[in-house]
């Protein structure tokens, strides 16, 4: 999809981080946006901050882990605008700690926001946007976290790992079937946003938790110096302007990637990746 102007996007987890940045370059390109997200406060300041911008948008408080929130956010969304182009299924999540420790609860708010949202989002607007017969731009946010499998995160890699493989797979199913809809997955590294506080918007019923803080405070400072928002946001716009499937960020980390391919190729034990080495260590 070339020109985005007067195009309608929805986005989700668009209050804070990537979500956040991509809705505003989004409305600097011309485009309508849809923001939806659980946090309301932080939503409500994004959409002010979208329409002072000048741009015109509207915001749906939306849990993307439920089936029939994500539904309600597409009759709202085609309401509003009547056609959406591009959803991007961002709204994520993350915990740490050894994988056996996880607990249920853990398990289930991860796999509830950052798998079962990108699949209510396919399942949801896809077959609506084939109806549309327009072009069309599904992105869906993973991480490098869905192309290795470092410790301390194994339920976050699961999602993630689920996430590359879905979109990989709808990119052939629409290569396919519906060649006018295209498919973008986004595998950033660390990036300047509030993940390291995901536990914020984490639902009551699902607060039994068991994390480690092991890497907390390693964490917390390579996602304070990571990539800035609007930077991951600017490749993005790029991917569905110019159809790329892919979106690497860090390409200093692509080594972690080849690292895990050679040994899967030569049926060696896995080793640690340096995935957290900044560049230049
Ligand atoms: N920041 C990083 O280093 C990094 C790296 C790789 C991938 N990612 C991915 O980027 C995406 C965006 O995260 P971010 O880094 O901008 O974090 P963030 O915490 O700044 O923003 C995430 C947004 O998602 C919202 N959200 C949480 N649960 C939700 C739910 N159930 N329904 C709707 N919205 C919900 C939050 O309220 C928040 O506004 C996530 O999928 C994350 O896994 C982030």
């Amino acid at each position: 999809m070339q020109d985005l102007r007067t195009r309608t996007a929805v986005v989700t987890g668009a209050a804070s981080g990537i979500g956040r940045a991509l809705a505003e370059r989004f409305v600097a390109e011309g485009m309508r946006v849809v923001a939806a997200d659980v946090d309301v406060a932080a939503l409500d300041d994004t959409v002010a901050a979208l329409t002072a911008a000048g741009g015109e948008a509207i915001a749906v408080r939306t849990d993307v882990a439920s089936a029939d929130e994500v539904a309600a956010l597409a009759e709202r969304a085609y309401e509003a605008f009547g056609a959406v182009h591009v959803i991007v299924n961002n709204a994520g999540v993350a915990l740490s700690g050894r994988v056996w420790e996880h607990t249920l609860q853990d398990w289930e708010w991860i796999l509830g926001v950052n798998l079962w949202g990108v699949i209510h989002g396919v399942r949801t607007f896809v077959p609506r946007m084939i109806a549309g017969g327009e072009p069309g731009h599904v992105v869906n946010i993973a991480s490098m976290a869905g192309l290795t499998s470092n410790p301390l995160m194994g339920a976050y890699n699961v999602t993630k790992h689920g996430v590359v493989t879905l979109t990989e797979t709808l990119h052939h199913d629409l290569a396919l079937f519906v060649p006018a809809l295209k498919a973008t997955v986004v595998c950033p590294g660390w990036v300047a946003t509030q993940i390291n506080r995901s536990g914020r918007n984490r639902p009551a019923a699902l607060a039994e938790t068991q994390q480690t803080s092991e890497m907390a405070d390693a964490m917390a400072r390579l996602i304070a110096d990571g990539l800035p928002a609007s930077e991951v946001a600017a490749q993005i716009v790029d991917a569905i302007t110019h159809d790329r499937f892919w979106v690497l960020t860090h390409p200093h980390f692509m080594g972690a990637v080849k690292h895990r391919g050679d040994e899967i190729l030569s049926a060696t034990n896995p080793t640690i990746a340096p995935l957290f080495a900044r560049p230049g260590e």
